[in-house]
């Protein structure tokens, strides 16, 4: 039973496969404290670790004490402003104008399966492909511990949910306040998802930061005293800060040691914490920011967080990593094409940026469909009258001076050539210049009196409003139904601000930012409903939308503007700490590289683009002849390993990030009868030696035949090495060959070979 109740020491146990997170229920108040998280314990007996029978002691015993009780003791979800001076995760204003909140047991119930959480996205309980909840609860391999506590000062109930994965290490987090009625309406200031409760001098933690076309840099401290955190208030969860936090033990590494994850299943505005107090105690906290946050939850309401997804692993980041991958494909993302292998795109935005017609599109894909690329995606500028960034959202129909015939003909044509059709839009945002603010000022956030802040000249549009929602969806709902569009490239090309909303009132301008997540959640739903079978790739300004949030609605998401696959190595090594690479957008770029002006081989492009989606994104007619001739070979390199890198495990074996030279991943299938070995040597050097290399995640016992892809026959090599899958680990492999010039890429596929 993966969770379980203890009557007699009111103790919790919830159990994944390997590990164990228990609290309990202390004194006639019904504190809900803490006791444990970390490898899969047989024995329950552990609840002298609430430290109940220690001074200071609990109220009921020295309540002359209880300030300090409350200022030390290990609450499974802390209230405000009693005592508790370490960060809380709930806090409210009464019509009184009181803020404090306690948060005391009351009652549990054990439901199978998981519950949606409603209008957000979520993880589920069901791993059948492609069903989102289970109706049956005979396949559900998860259930769900609901602890109903009340703050009954302000009439709240408060329910802490925990849903416990059979299948994979992660318990998911969500809370739920509910309004009985004391009071007609009361202000909730900060509704955190969850807190976890550790004890010890010793941790580091890992939060991702980043900027535009740099974004989810792995940063790595000790953790100090005090709070250490990371958030956005950006209203997307952002380039420049991540959903997402570790704690690791000081000693932990990719492979050696204790190591919590936790990740943010949101994609607006958040806040993830540590805080060590004076006594060690180490707090973690996660949910939505409470910068600019207030919700009003009238009497009888009720209002739901997001979800925290915390993820144990005794074996370092790189099980960590792995425990979240297999969350996020089996029980987040729900596309039908999660499983499949994508069409391989080219996309013109860097080909054309902005300058292109019917023509130009119909030659690129002329030459791409005979080299074997799948799908033509048209970027932005296909519509109104944008010849550049400074106008047209909003105005979603074709701009024939451009796309002559219109977009059924290039559509058709594009179909003609075999290939798909797949096409751009940025459905949340407003051009000043646009018809559609000239009838609609008021449908873009703002705030009568100031003058809006202009990013990339463009505002945002309020869908916090249902008639913005409904109007937006009909006309994405035209454009898509106009021709046979099989891909959508969803965009959200700048920040919140201004918050100002012509609808929501005084009273309510403070859930501005929470309804406008909530309102493209809506837009997405609405759309991958509609049309079930469209491949929907989130993105926003490259990656500043990449959370599980948008995996929800979309199984790949762009990763970043900076395709570059030197700065590509560090973007997806922070990328895959959390996300499958089966997400990860990822094409071969022009060169020189727009964004770094570097020039690499574009074999090497090849390579880091094959661990993610895969595709093209730059000019096909004028690329260099001996690059277009590579695509075929690529090609079929994609077609050979994508189910591999799609589904399988995947290993950190050298990181350019840290080393500053080379790189190397790997992916090793379920059944470990297969792996691929990818080594980026990124800078060269002279007189140097063969790299060894010590494979990961094989099984020591099988034997393996190793081949090198070889890009100029499109074919592997004869086997250059026959070992068990020991020696490959323990005493590794050299790596000849690539260490003259820069940038050189090698593919080395392993099979299981089986001796008669
Ligand atoms: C930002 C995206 O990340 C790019 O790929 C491209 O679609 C541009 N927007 C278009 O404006």
């Amino acid at each position: 039973m993966p969770i379980t109740y203890l009557d007699k020491t009111k103790t919790f146990k919830l159990d994944t496969p390997n590990t164990t997170y228990m609290f309990r229920i202390v004194d006639d108040e019904g504190f809900i404290l803490h006791l444990y998280y970390g490898r899969r314990l047989t024995d329950e007996n552990i609840d002298d670790l609430a430290r109940i029978e220690e001074p200071p002691f609990v109220p009921s015993k020295n309540n002359r004490d209880r300030g300090s009780f409350m200022d030390c003791a290990p609450f499974e979800y802390p209230g405000h402003g009693l005592g508790d001076y370490r960060d809380d995760a709930f806090s409210v204003i009464n019509e009184e104008g009181y803020s404090a909140t306690s948060i005391n047991y009351k009652s549990y119930k054990i439901l199978p399966g998981k519950p949606k959480l409603p209008g957000l996205p979520a993880t589920f309980a069901n791993t059948n492909k492609n069903i989102e909840q289970s109706s049956d609860k005979q396949n559900s391999i998860c259930n769900t511990l609901e602890i109903t506590a009340e703050d009954s000062a302000n009439g709240l109930e408060i329910i802490l949910s925990y849903s416990v994965f059979e299948d994979v290490d992660a318990i998911a987090r969500s809370v739920r306040v509910r309004n009985t009625g004391k009071y007609q309406n009361i202000k909730l200031t900060k509704v955190l998802s969850a807190s976890y409760e550790f004890y010890g001098d010793d941790y580091d933690t890992i939060f991702m930061h980043g900027t535009w076309a740099r974004e989810r840099n792995i940063d790595r401290e000790h953790l100090g005293y005090g709070k250490h955190y990371v958030s956005s208030t950006r209203g997307e969860s952002s380039h420049q800060e991540h959903p997402f936090i570790a704690l690791l033990s000081s000693d932990a590494n990719e492979d050696y040691g204790d190591v919590y994850g936790f990740s943010f299943v949101y994609s607006g505005n958040f806040i993830a914490q540590a805080e060590r107090s004076q006594f060690d105690n180490v707090r973690v906290t996660m949910g939505i920011s409470p910068v600019d946050f207030c919700w009003n939850l009238k009497a009888g309401e009720e209002f739901c967080t997001p979800e925290v997804i915390s993820v144990y692993s005794d074996a370092g980041l790189g099980k960590m990593s792995r425990n979240f991958h297999d969350l996020y494909r089996n029980h987040l993302i729900r596309s039908p094409y999660k499983d499949m292998k994508r069409p391989i795109l080219i996309n013109n935005w860097e080909a054309t940026y902005f300058n292109f017609d019917t023509e130009k599109l119909i030659s690129i894909a002329q030459k791409a469909s005979q080299l074997g690329i799948e799908l033509l995606v048209m970027d932005d500028g296909w519509f109104g009258h944008r010849d550049n960034d400074s106008s047209s959202l909003g105005d979603w129909y074709v701009n024939e001076n451009k796309l002559k015939g219109g977009l059924k003909y290039l559509v058709d044509e594009v179909n003609k050539l075999g290939m798909k059709f797949g096409i751009w839009m940025e459905p949340e945002m407003i051009s000043p210049d646009s018809d559609l603010y000239r009838a609609h000022p008021d449908w873009a956030i703002q705030i009568p009196g100031r003058t809006p802040v202009m990013s990339r000249e463009q505002y945002v549009l309020d869908l916090t409003r249902q008639d913005v929602r409904d109007y937006t969806f009909s006309q994405m709902e035209k454009i898509l139904k106009s021709a046979n569009i099989e891909y959508l490239k969803w965009d959200m090309n700048r920040q919140l601000t201004d918050l100002g909303s012509a609808l929501l009132g005084a009273e309510s301008m403070g859930e501005l930012y929470h309804r406008y997540c909530l309102g493209v959640y809506e837009l997405q739903e609405r759309l991958i409903t509609e049309f079930p079978n469209l491949l929907l790739e989130n993105c926003s300004g490259g990656g500043a939308r990449f959370d599980p949030g948008m995996l929800y609605y979309s199984p790949q998401i762009w990763t970043s503007d900076d395709m570059d696959p030197v700065e590509r190595l560090k973007i997806h090594e922070g990328t895959a700490l959390v996300y499958p690479l089966s997400t990860m957008g990822a094409h071969v770029c022009d060169c020189p590289n727009h964004s770094t002006g570097r020039t690499t081989p574009f074999e090497t492009r090849g390579y880091v683009a094959l661990s993610g989606t895969f595709g093209y994104e730059l000019d096909v007619t004028r690329i260099p002849e001996a690059d277009r001739n590579m695509i075929p070979s690529q090609i079929k390199m994609y077609h050979r390993y994508n189910d591999l890198v799609r589904s399988g495990d995947y290993y950190r074996v050298a990181s350019y990030r840290e080393n500053h030279e080379w790189d190397c991943w790997e992916v090793v299938s379920k059944d470990k009868s297969e792996a691929l070995v990818t080594v980026i040597n990124v800078i060269g050097r002279v007189n140097y030696k063969s790299r060894l290399v010590k494979l990961k995640g094989l099984d020591p016992d099988k034997i393996y035949s190793l081949k090198v892809f070889n890009m100029e026959t499109a074919a592997e090599d004869e086997e250059f090495l026959r070992l068990r899958g020991d020696a490959l680990m323990y005493a590794g492999i050299n790596v000849k060959g690539i260490y003259h010039g820069d940038f050189k890429g090698r593919l080395i596929h392993l099979n299981e070979v089986t001796v008669q």
